[in-house]
């Protein structure tokens, strides 16, 4: 044998003396660190050792008998796991991507029979991308009852891990918000957001309760205890609710906030519960405050006639086009509120053509040539792309709830602003109007100015819990410029502790004021659990948005097939916000059910 050619065997054969030099042992021909588990490429002593100098620093100091033992304890160890490697086969794999994919179907809230659909276009890909493969692809199993099982399964792991969660708050809010869907069953989603010792925020939905007409507050009342309870909630630690003020919520008497408060302070009767009705839904709002359903009546009834059916949509884009204009009207159907601002705006534009095609099509809109409903209507877009403005403002992700309040005490001024303007017969935020509206049109505009003012005795009234707490949001937002004399008197020590810690007012000027409060550690208990509290209080209805989008899109499937368990499982899987369902547990949950079964 040649010189060079030995070298070369040599070089490229696992060497026995590896395995305590580098703590590196050979597994199916190839050389596998004992440390991290992980393969080197190749079989040659410089990559072994490169590999070595990682983990150099801390086993360089086994020597001797000890570096032996270590050795051996790590590569038995190693076995160990190799041969539960072995057992692994590919079933493993596949149960896994059945679950993520039912994790996909489920985030879009797709229909469960969609895993079908999927796993044929797999097969598809699979025969000409990796034809020798196409049978793994194909045992992944995706039937419409697997789907749905996997996503069970998704949904009590998620659970579980959110049960998990709430042992660890030392505050907690809930919030519920009603689908206002009138075409549907009507949902209640019930929401946490709690906050642990460390002042680390988790928001999650919990649980949906259907509503029917027969439902009382008393089912409610029940349904949302059960809830809660069944996640184990300790109701000392309860701080607030907030809910979009409906009737059955918030009736003095009899409604759900009044019952959850009186059972929380039976048991603790110094604890404060705040109640916020903060959920804003703009339509009620609108319809109910603006009073200019005459407005969205017209526009609705016509949008319906143009876009429903095909025929007169084709007719009518035609029209457009003739007219050089490319943008049709959007849908109203698609809506929660924002796309209704659109709507509206749109209408306005086109209300000349839309009018000239209604009267082509034998169905005038008269209301169109009236300019007193053309300046209400004026007057409704700039409304509510002021409201839009603000809603999109307060949908946003992770804020807290001083934030909210900020939003919200803007816009009150601004309508404050807008009131004395209107009165003084100045449209001066209310482009849409001005562009219609006449001098000397004094009338109308007090009109509008009542309008304004009716909107902002709305917010006083919900909002009116942001001014009881004003006190707590200002030192919450502010701990150092806040007197001593002004705060609670248990806080008081602790504040003056904090204003003199001068390394805590460095931390205060360049984080948020969230992540500044998990810097108080232990030294601030109180202070800690007074942020805790305002921490806990739901600062934006984002996941009430999100998780009644993943509801709606359902709407149009069908959905009278899917049972409210599994509505509730999709929900808690699209909805996830920190946390993540671990899949590998699942699967390995599945292979010990399997075996057990076998044997
Ligand atoms: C929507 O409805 C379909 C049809 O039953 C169902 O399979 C799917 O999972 C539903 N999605 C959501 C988000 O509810
Ligand atoms: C300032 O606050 C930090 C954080 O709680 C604490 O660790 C530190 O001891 C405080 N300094 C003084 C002087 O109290």
């Amino acid at each position: 044998m040649s010189k060079k050619r030995k070298i070369d065997l040599e070089g490229r054969m696992f060497q026995e003396k590896w395995k305590e030099t580098y703590f590196f042992c050979e597994v199916n021909g190839r050389p596998v660190c004992l440390i991290c588990s992980q393969a080197v490429a190749v079989q040659k002593e410089y990559n072994i050792k490169r590999h070595y100098e990682i983990h150099a620093e801390k086993y360089d100091k086994y020597t001797g008998q000890l570096r032996t033992e270590k050795v051996n304890n790590l590569a038995l160890a190693l076995k160990k796991k190799q041969s539960m490697f072995t057992k692994r086969t590919g079933t493993d794999e596949a149960v896994k991507a059945s679950y993520l994919i039912a994790n996909e179907i489920a985030a879009a809230s797709k229909p469960f029979s969609e895993g079908e659909f999927v796993k044929k276009c797999m097969v598809k890909a699979a025969e000409l991308v990796c034809p020798e493969k196409k049978q793994a692809f194909a045992s992944i199993s995706l039937s419409r009852n697997t789907v749905a099982e996997r996503i069970e399964d998704l949904a009590g792991d998620l659970n579980r891990q959110l049960k998990d969660k709430v042992k660890s708050f030392i505050a907690f809010s809930i919030a519920l918000d009603e689908s206002t869907d009138i075409n549907d069953v009507a949902q209640l989603g019930l929401f946490i957001r709690g906050v642990d010792g460390s002042l680390n925020i988790t928001e999650e939905f919990v649980e949906l309760v259907p509503m029917t007409d027969r439902t009382t507050s008393n089912d409610i009342y029940s349904s949302l205890i059960g809830a809660l309870d069944r996640l184990e909630v300790d109701w000392s630690r309860a701080v607030s609710v907030a809910t979009d003020g409906a009737p059955c919520m918030v009736g003095k008497k009899a409604g759900v906030v009044t019952k959850l408060k009186e059972k929380i302070q039976k048991e603790n009767p110094t604890q404060e519960f705040w109640n916020f009705h903060c959920i804003l839904h703009q339509e009620a709002l609108c319809g109910k405050t603006l009073k200019m359903d005459n407005i969205m009546d017209v526009v609705i009834k016509t949008v319906n006639f143009i876009r429903a059916k095909g025929l007169n949509h084709r007719q009518f884009e035609a029209f457009l086009s003739e007219k050089t204009i490319s943008h049709s009207l959007p849908y109203h159907t698609e809506v929660r509120w924002l796309s209704r601002g659109a709507v509206l705006k749109r209408f306005f534009q086109l209300r000349a053509e839309i009018s000239q095609f209604m009267k082509d099509k034998g169905k005038p809109v008269t209301a169109l040539d009236e300019p007193q409903w053309v300046r209400d209507l004026a007057f409704m877009v700039d409304v509510t792309e002021h409201l839009n403005v603000l809603n999109t403002k307060i949908q946003g992700r992770n804020k807290v709830v001083t934030e909210y309040y900020d939003c919200i005490r803007a816009f009150e001024m601004k309508l404050d602003l807008w009131a004395t303007q209107l009165s003084q017969g100045n449209p001066a935020h209310f482009p849409t109007l001005k562009s219609v509206h006449t001098a000397h049109d004094k009338d109308n505009m007090d009109k509008y100015k009542e309008k304004i003012l009716g909107l902002q005795n709305e917010f006083q009234h919900r909002f009116q819990v942001f001014s009881e707490l004003e006190k707590e949001f200002s030192l919450f937002r502010s701990p150092f410029t806040a007197s001593a004399t002004d705060v609670p008197e248990e806080l008081q020590l602790e504040l003056i502790e904090l204003q003199c810690n001068t390394s805590l007012k460095d931390k205060f000027a360049t984080v948020t004021v969230d992540i500044f409060y998990q810097h108080l550690g232990p030294t601030f208990p109180k202070m800690t659990g007074f942020a805790s509290k305002i921490l806990s209080m739901f600062g934006t209805t984002y996941l009430c948005e999100q998780a009644f989008s993943v509801m709606n899109i359902n709407k149009s499937n069908l959905r009278s097939r899917l049972t409210h368990r599994h509505l509730n499982d999709i929900m808690r899987v699209a909805t996830a916000q920190k946390l993540v369902a671990d899949v590998d547990a699942l699967v390995e949950e599945k292979r010990c059910q399997v075996s057990g079964r076998r044997n």
